[in-house]
């Protein structure tokens, strides 16, 4: 048998600013005076890791005797880590552009699930939709992630609603996995509402899950989390205390849609030990101070308020209580039809007066903590060389252009995966 190839060496930059976001803390707030800079600097990779960062001069010398191959960008550039969408519903067929249009002319978000429109809608075009079409949907739409930079990508079942139609979402989303540029983390979210053709109680709704769904996704490998929504109009913080419960029993990690309109499902996310508690919109002092006393990450979806024309997330609250703060799209058809990360995350920084730092974490690194990832999300030696290069000299320039500026250059495992300078050497 040959010995297997070592990965080979590949020295990027320089550039004018490199981003590592390493050594920022997990929680509470940032300043850009404290965000390490490097500039004039360079990446040292070994095939899918990073081996070094440093001033550009040095790694050099180091690259010419480790015959490395070497990518020189086009101009001034600033280097970041992969940016990292945290929750998104994008596995889903059809369109929702009526609620839209409805909720603009007057009626709400809920009065429209009430009416049975809403998530239903969805899983209706959902289930018809066969798994083919659905790989498509979900594949070309990671293709526009890719340009905007996303290098890790969690996107959720819950418009199946059956035990055939959610593990239909989740075979495809483990189809699409293996051939989209992302890292992609499957949730099961069965529990996103009461199916309507469900004979039963929601008590009810959660067991058949928990007896009937879970164990297949568990024995496939489909997912290792479990997402539900504590909502008016879906579950209540009792109700799903108990599949809380017997998912982690299961190895399940758990995430929460709470306190979008209501209050009660961050208090669910936190007595259920959930990595992330996501939404947040309703949160008051009360719901901010605890979950800024636990180990939830909260998670701030600003292109939902923007979809749904409300407030935001008390983001600027939450981290100085001392919490955690990732920001995600939310990217789905009802809500959060935009699907755009930075610009989203850029707008909620000018909303509730972010730093750079804070937003940049929100998307990177606090976003891995937010998925259980800790490979990724910073730029530094053992980490995954997962990258994104924009066209600037000043990182104040990306947020500055609220999503207008797109990445130059993309890096997944060590690989480019988008290149518009066309200079790679
Ligand atoms: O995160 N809030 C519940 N779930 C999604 C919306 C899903 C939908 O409306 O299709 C959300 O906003
Ligand atoms: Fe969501």
């Amino acid at each position: 048998m040959p010995e297997p190839a070592t990965p080979s060496y590949l020295l990027l930059g320089p550039f004018a600013q490199l981003i590592p976001m390493a050594g920022l803390a997990l929680k509470g707030p940032l300043r850009d005076a404290d965000m390490p800079v490097l500039t004039n600097a360079g990446l040292l990779l070994q095939g899918a890791e990073i081996v070094a960062t440093g001033p550009y001069d040095i790694l050099e010398q180091q690259a010419r005797e480790l015959r490395a191959d070497h990518f020189r960008p086009d101009g001034d550039a600033v280097c970041l880590p992969g940016l990292i969408d945290s929750h998104t519903h994008s596995c889903f067929a059809g369109s929702r552009a009526r609620d839209y249009a409805l909720r603009n002319s007057g009626s709400t978000y809920l009065e429209i699930a009430e009416a049975g429109g809403g998530i239903w809608d969805t899983v209706t075009q959902t289930r018809k939709a066969d798994p083919t079409t659905l790989e498509r949907l979900l594949r070309e739409r990671c293709k526009r992630f890719t340009a905007d930079g996303i290098t890790t990508l969690e996107v959720k079942s819950g418009y199946g609603l059956s035990v055939e139609a959610e593990l239909k979402m989740l075979r495809v989303i483990r189809s699409a996995a293996a051939r989209v540029v992302q890292d992609l983390v499957p949730t099961c979210l069965a529990a996103h509402m009461v199916p309507r053709d469900f004979e039963g109680s929601a008590e009810a709704y959660l067991k058949h899950i928990e007896n009937d769904l879970l164990p297949v996704v568990r024995t496939e490998g489909l997912a290792d989390r479990v997402d539900a929504f504590v909502e008016r109009s879906a579950f209540s913080p009792q109700q799903i205390g108990p599949f809380f419960e017997a998912a982690r029993r299961m190895g399940f990690g758990i995430t929460v849609h709470a306190d979008q309109f209501t209050t009660g499902g961050s208090a669910a996310a936190i007595a259920g030990g959930a990595l992330s508690a996501d939404h947040l919109e309703a949160s008051g002092p009360a719901e901010v101070a605890a979950l800024a006393n636990s180990s939830v990450i909260a998670t701030a979806l600003p292109g939902a308020s923007l979809g749904l024309g409300c407030g935001y997330t008390p983001a600027r609250a939450l981290l100085d209580a001392g919490g955690s703060l990732a920001i995600a799209s939310d990217f789905n058809p009802g809500s959060a039809p935009m699907g755009d990360l930075l610009a989203q995350a850029a707008i909620l920084g000018a909303a509730e007066k972010l730093s750079n730092a804070e937003v940049l974490a929100g998307i990177t690194f606090r976003a891995a903590a937010a998925l259980g990832l800790n490979d990724r999300g910073r730029l530094e030696a053992g980490k995954k060389a997962d990258l994104v290069v924009f066209p600037c000299d000043h990182y104040n320039e990306i947020l500055y252009h609220q999503g207008r500026l797109k990445p130059v250059s993309v890096w997944k495992n060590g690989r480019c995966v988008l290149d518009l300078s066309k200079t790679a050497s």
